[in-house]
């Protein structure tokens, strides 16, 4: 077992009233196997995946992964677990502005403590699979909305993590892209690498091999 959710329940108080962000929720993800999340807008997607990926916290329920107590982990051990294992893409790029594209894809491995050599040649095989080795002198600004979705992808696969979470990874990508990029999930998962995404996509959902749908944050069996 990867992780594993137990009966999590996210909330925030609005006029004094709990109004529930995630209800009850149940998951348990094996190793190399990939999900898509999906359902309507507003149905919690995001805020599942960024609980699954130790971003937000939660107000009731266990959080295993792997041997940890995700629930029971102070904030230290949690970013160490967060950077040590996950690589996120976002449904904003995420990018630093202040960066080049070169600097943004060389971030993780400087967390992760990854020697100069090593990360010249990290970064130059992520510009090359990408295609964007002309652009990585340039800041995101100067990017199309699609070059910095590509941008957020490799910098999120950069550090070989051992589970992807993709919010809506082809979102501002052409069709062309957005299947590459779906290609490039599968090849990852074929080497063992779990994915969780979200998608409104069918098509893309289908690169999965199971479909957790979500409304108002409880997960609907079909
Ligand atoms: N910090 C917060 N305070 C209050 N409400 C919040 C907060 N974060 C999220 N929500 C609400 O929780 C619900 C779920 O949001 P979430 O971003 O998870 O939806 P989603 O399924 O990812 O939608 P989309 O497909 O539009 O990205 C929304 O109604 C949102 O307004
Ligand atoms: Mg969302």
């Amino acid at each position: 077992m990867l992780l594993q959710l137990n009966n999590i329940f996210k909330w925030v108080q609005q006029g004094g009233q709990r109004v529930f962000l995630l209800k009850d929720l149940n998951l348990s993800v094996e190793e190399g196997e990939f999900i898509s999340i999906m359902g309507p807008s507003g149905s919690g997607k995001s805020t599942l995946l960024n609980v699954i990926g130790m971003l937000d916290g939660f107000d009731e329920g266990e959080y295993h992964f792997l041997d940890e107590s995700v629930h029971a982990l102070k904030e230290k051990h949690r970013s160490e677990l967060y950077k040590q294992y996950i690589g996120f893409v976002f449904q904003a790029y995420h990018l630093i502005d202040e960066l080049t594209v070169y600097e943004n894809l060389e971030m993780p491995l400087l967390y992760k403590k990854v020697s100069g050599s090593e990360r010249k040649a990290m970064v130059a095989d992520m510009l090359d699979r990408f295609n964007i080795v002309g652009k990585k002198d340039l800041f995101p600004t100067q990017l199309s909305g699609g070059q910095q979705q590509l941008v957020g992808v490799a910098r999120a696969l950069i550090t070989k993590p051992k589970l992807i979470l993709a919010d809506e990874p082809t979102g501002n990508l052409n069709s062309q892209q957005g299947e590459d990029i779906m290609e490039l999930f599968k090849e990852l998962n074929n080497e063992g690498v779990t994915i969780i995404q979200v998608t409104h996509s069918e098509k893309n959902a289908e690169y999965g091999s199971r479909i957790i749908h979500l409304l108002d944050g409880r997960k609907i069996e079909r």
